[in-house]
């Protein structure tokens, strides 16, 4: 069935909407259509927290409980899914979520401007652990910034939820809420209004039958990149593809050979799955963005968008992935490596997008990644490495290295790369190497670093990735 409808839950009822603007964003309907103001705007860039509200997305009969910055959710975007609200979370008799009055009896607010996505970023880690403690707390708050309370009150709130009873209204309501996702689950959204168009498909074949006739159309996934096209710059997208309807897209897997990762996967799915084989890649992911941000964007939005900072590019040119792109007709499967061509321009061409991303598994290989920003959590990259190298007998047999940051597009140090390969790992050869990423890189100043800063960051992350290599053979971690 494809409607013009758009149908969400919302206080356990179904909300329908018909024919909106595809440019609105979620936090614009929630204030000025609901006029629910509880929700805040702040930096309208998915940067502060303020915006914070929670979807409910069906899985496995399930309700998964997702934070998201609604500033730069665009509205159509909340077909099939639940929309909690700040405001939703008072029970009909009017007392407090525990979440609220955990953030009262520890005193997290002063003047409130940020408390209400504080609020909402630590009902969904409510909802999702049963004793959240430490790193989760951490994680879970990371996106949401507060000047005048600070941090401690915050957490000593969201520490104490650990020893709630976890039965809120949300839980007691949770078969009816499954019932009305479901019935709302089964449709494709066409919305043609004035100029613009908003296709979401549910499945692959019907994107690529859309995609023959729209050969212009822009992918949409997460759209922590693309939003900020409507909400900063003040750009109308006309036409929009929304990927992230298509769950048969969205689904981590691995053979023996490779982990292949479907187009539609958050980030923060990614982030669990990955642990197991590159930690560094998870520890990445960390500090990519926020939560908010993580829950919705993804690999697929981060290789298309091409910035030189990409978090993920460099590991995965390290990790010497392919991507499989797919158009009307055809399917093509591409190393990173040639995908790159200069500033944001890539291979990709008009109608093709990308299916998934296929990530090697090399077993006998040591696999490192570092970010430098200004800001640990929640900042892009001045500086991004990734090794990935096997060593033999004190001997490294091979290598990739590749930097974000340090050129137009993420990219490999060759040069270096031939400096280190089948040459003894030790002080002398790393430091050869160091020189050798003159060769490879001649890095601009911007706001982020100065050049001086980023080479030599660059030099000290290879110096690093060495003495730490060091440190774990002798301790025998790496045989
Ligand atoms: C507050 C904030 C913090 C951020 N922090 C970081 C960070 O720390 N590190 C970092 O690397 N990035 C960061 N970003 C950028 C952004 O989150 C990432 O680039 C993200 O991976 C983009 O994915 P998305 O799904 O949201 O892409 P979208 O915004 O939906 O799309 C981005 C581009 O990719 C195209 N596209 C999307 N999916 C496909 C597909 N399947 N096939 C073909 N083209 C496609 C779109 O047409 C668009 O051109 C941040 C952004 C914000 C707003
Ligand atoms: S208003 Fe700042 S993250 Fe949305
Ligand atoms: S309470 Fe004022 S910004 Fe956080």
């Amino acid at each position: 069935m494809v409607s013009n409808i758009i149908s969400f839950v919302s206080e356990d009822k179904i909300v329908e909407i018909k024919n909106p603007d595809p440019n609105e964003t979620l936090l614009n309907y929630i204030r000025t259509k609901l006029k629910k103001t509880g929700t805040k705007e702040g930096c309208a860039e998915g940067g502060c927290g303020a915006c914070t509200v929670v979807l409910g997305e069906l899985k496995n009969n399930e309700i998964n409980y997702k934070s998201i910055n609604s500033c730069i959710t665009l509205l159509p975007t909340l077909q099939g899914k639940q929309l909690i609200l700040v405001e939703d979370l008072i029970s009909k008799d009017g007392s407090l979520h525990p979440v609220q009055k955990a953030m009262v009896d520890c005193h997290g607010s002063q003047c409130g401007f940020c408390t209400p996505g504080f609020v909402m970023a630590l009902f969904s880690m409510f909802k999702q652990y049963s004793r959240p403690k430490g790193e989760i707390i951490k994680d879970s708050i990371a996106g949401n910034l507060c000047r005048c309370t600070g941090y401690q009150p915050i957490i000593k709130a969201a520490q104490s939820l650990k020893n709630k009873n976890k039965i809120d209204h949300f839980s007691k309501n949770k078969k009816i809420i499954i019932k009305l996702l479901k019935k709302i689950n089964n449709k494709s959204i066409l919305i043609k209004k004035k100029d613009k168009q908003y296709f979401a498909p549910r499945y692959v074949q019907e994107l690529k039958k859309i995609i023959k006739r729209n050969i212009n159309a822009n992918f949409l996934s997460g759209g922590t990149d693309m939003s900020l096209s409507i909400t900063k710059e003040r750009k109308d997208i006309n036409s929009i593809i929304y990927m992230n309807s298509i769950h048969e897209l969205n689904y981590i897997k691995n053979n023996t050979k490779y982990i292949e990762i479907g187009a539609t996967t958050p980030l923060s799915e990614l982030e669990n799955y990955i642990k197991k084989y590159y930690p560094d890649f998870t520890k990445i992911l960390k500090r990519y963005g926020s939560l908010q941000i993580r829950n919705v964007g993804t690999v697929a939005g981060n290789i298309a968008t091409a910035s030189p900072i990409g978090d993920c590019l460099p590991l995965l040119l390290s990790l010497n992935a392919q991507i499989v792109l797919q158009d009307f007709k055809k399917t093509k499967i591409l190393f990173l490596d040639n995908f790159f061509i200069n500033y944001r321009k890539t291979k990709l061409k008009k109608g093709q997008f990308i299916h998934s991303i296929r990530i090697p598994l090399f077993k006998k290989n040591i696999f490192k990644a570092y970010k430098i920003s200004k800001r640990f959590d929640d900042d892009i990259s001045s500086v991004c490495a990734a090794f990935n190298l096997e060593i033999i007998k004190n001997k490294i047999v091979s290598i990739r290295i590749a930097y974000g940051g340090m050129a137009a597009v993420p990219k490999r140090a060759t040069s270096c790369e031939k400096i280190l390969l089948n040459s003894l790992i030790n002080h002398e050869t790393i430091n050869k190497a160091k020189e050798a990423l003159e060769k490879d890189f001649k890095p601009i100043n911007d706001m982020r670093a100065s050049r001086f800063y980023r080479m030599e960051v660059a030099k000290n992350l290879l110096e690093k990735c060495y003495v730490e290599i060091k440190k774990a053979k002798t301790i025998g971690l790496y045989g």
